[in-house]
């Protein structure tokens, strides 16, 4: 029997990469799954891969997410698990950084998780759940250059431990902290500047950059009962890379280098 068996999910963020991976895990132990993406058409595509459920939505928008999540409860009959996945990057200097982009990536990545928590809680209080949000080693060990993203991903880290304190002991509530995994949202910057990938594979100890399905197997088992008493934690999944530096570290340099004025406000 899987490990998830009987299960039922939702899962932000389930359209791509981590999500998507988290997603195909969760249902391959057993649980019923609900993808859940602001692009509609990668959560239907995920969702069908998985004879799943589709949800197109916006984390950030809280009335509309808990709809989304009180119908896709009902479709499943019930809900178990929360993933509270959903995320976006930047890169820039505090001195410039666009006051309203650090709005738009401190609400996807602190108010998203804030509003899942607080959509799906109610609906699992009686029966008991899980949820997880994907934090990231950015919020434990930052790097010049992401001051927002750094920001809201700690804020997700404390948002758990408060969170595992007034739900438990029903529902147990845990982050996961990634290092540098390959995705949508890092591809375009790893792929423009090569250097990086061996310097993040040097300073990892494991040898290799993280791929989706190492994060998604942690989160199964922060969802199954292997994990039943552990509840307010941030677990780094990284191969031990903020064991010397994080994956950002000199980026913003690297990334000025490349592309001079790149950072100049207009
Ligand atoms: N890839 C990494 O190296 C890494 C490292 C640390 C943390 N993380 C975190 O992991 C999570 C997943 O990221 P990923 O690497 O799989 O990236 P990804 O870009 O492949 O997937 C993120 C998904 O979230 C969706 N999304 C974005 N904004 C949304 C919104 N407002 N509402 C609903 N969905 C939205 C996107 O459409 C996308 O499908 C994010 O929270 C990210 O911050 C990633």
């Amino acid at each position: 029997m899987g490990l998830l068996a009987g299960e039922t999910a939702i899962i932000t963020g389930g359209g791509s990469g981590i999500g998507r991976a988290a997603a195909h895990r969760f249902v391959e132990e057993g649980a019923a799954v609900a993808v859940f993406d602001v692009d509609g058409d990668s959560a239907r595509a995920v969702a069908d891969e998985l004879d799943g459920v589709a949800s197109e939505v916006d984390v950030t928008d809280a009335d509309g997410l808990a709809d989304a999540v009180a119908d896709a409860a009902r479709h499943m009959g019930g809900l178990s698990i929360m993933v509270n996945n959903a995320g976006i990057g930047g890169l820039s200097p505090l001195a410039s950084y666009p006051l309203d982009e650090w709005d738009r990536i401190v609400r996807v990545n602190l108010h998203g998780v804030f509003n899942g928590i607080r959509a799906s809680a109610p609906l699992m209080r009686e029966a008991g759940g899980v949820i997880v949000n994907t934090a990231s080693i950015s919020g434990v060990r930052p790097a010049a250059g992401e001051g927002p993203y750094a920001a809201a991903k700690a804020g997700v880290s404390a948002l758990t431990a408060s969170a595992a304190l007034e739900y438990g002991p029903r529902i147990r509530v845990n982050s996961v902290a990634p290092g540098s995994v390959r995705t949508a949202l890092t591809e375009p910057l790893l792929e423009s500047l090569p250097a990086q990938i061996e310097r993040q594979i040097a300073g990892t100890p494991l040898g290799r950059m993280g791929e989706p399905e190492d994060v998604a197997d942690v989160m199964v088992f922060l969802c199954s009962g292997l994990a039943r008493y552990v509840t307010g934690q941030t677990i780094v999944v990284d191969g031990g890379m903020i064991l010397h530096g994080s994956g950002v570290d000199g980026l913003l340099d690297a990334v000025s280098a490349e592309f001079p004025g790149v950072f100049d406000q207009s």
